[in-house]
């Protein structure tokens, strides 16, 4: 049976662990190339070995996403490595738990820079390859923190406004060239992100109990049931949406 994304080319940011590592796995089930970009060599290599043994196609390329050279290359390795780029999911990011008044500037500016300006750059480099071969998906990480607020969340939920913002300004600057450009707002996920949290929390047990509760489905998603739903936006699939802030919530947003 033919793959979902047959001959297509992607990159996956922050593919090193968790939610995009899920994603490479499956997008890679499902036919496609992947580029894996991460500033993680151990984790980005670990993943690009584990694909290879299963025989799909990837390469890993070490980036520092805030680092506009380092995108550019990203970008320019990908496409001489395998000649097209369909596919751009950006995945990477960072939490950061404070009210506003406890928020260093350099938190404030580290998250923004992983969280936006690595969307901003990825997509300056990539854009002119997709518009170069007749089109092309682009993915957005946002957030449920991008259409609620979160309590003690303040520059997390600010970054991710911005992605989903900044993913229906260029859905609208580039359907015209037969890009697509969706976000995908994940609600909390069983990852090493996570994981931080609960294990920080003077009883990790009631914590995790905690996420688990206030969430309508029950529990929190798996990597895995982030990477379906990114898969569904990456696809053809999915040819008629662009412009839109997909909730991936377990029911959250909905209350
Ligand atoms: N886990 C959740 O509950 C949750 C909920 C909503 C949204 N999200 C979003 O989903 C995405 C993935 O989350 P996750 O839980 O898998 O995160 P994670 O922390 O497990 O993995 C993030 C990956 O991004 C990489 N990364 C971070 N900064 C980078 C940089 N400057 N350059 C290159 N790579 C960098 C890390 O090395 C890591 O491999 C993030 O954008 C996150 O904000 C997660």
């Amino acid at each position: 049976m033919p793959g979902r994304l047959d001959g297509k080319v992607a990159i996956i940011t922050g593919a090193a662990r968790g939610i995009g590592r899920s994603a490479a796995f499956l997008f890679a089930e499902e036919g496609a190339k992947i580029a894996l970009a991460d500033q993680d060599e151990i984790g980005g290599e670990e993943t690009v070995a584990t694909l290879r043994s299963q025989g799909a196609e990837a390469i890993f390329i070490k980036t520092d996403l805030v680092i506009a050279e380092q995108v550019a290359a990203l970008v320019e390795k990908t496409r001489q490595a395998f000649h097209q780029i369909n596919i751009l999911y950006n995945n990477a990011g960072l939490n950061h738990f404070a009210i506003i008044t406890n928020t260093q500037e350099s938190d404030w500016d580290r998250v923004m820079q992983v969280n936006v300006k690595s969307v901003f750059l990825t997509c300056k480099y990539t854009i002119p390859v997709m518009i170069s071969q007749g089109g092309g998906v682009i993915l957005n990480t946002a957030s449920a923190a991008a259409l609620v607020g979160l309590r003690n969340l303040a520059v997390y939920t600010a970054s991710k406004g911005a992605v989903l913002q900044l993913s229906r300004n260029m859905a609208l600057d580039y359907a015209k060239y037969n890009i697509r450009v969706n976000a995908i707002c994940p609600g909390v996920t069983s990852t090493e992100m996570t994981e931080k949290v609960i294990q920080a929390d003077a009883n990790p047990v009631e914590a995790r109990a905690r996420f688990d509760r206030v969430i309508p489905r029950g529990s929190m998603a798996t990597p895995l049931e982030i990477a379906r739903a990114a898969l569904f936006l990456v696809s053809d699939e999915s040819s008629y949406i662009t412009g839109a802030a997909i909730p991936v919530d377990g029911g959250y947003t909905a209350e």
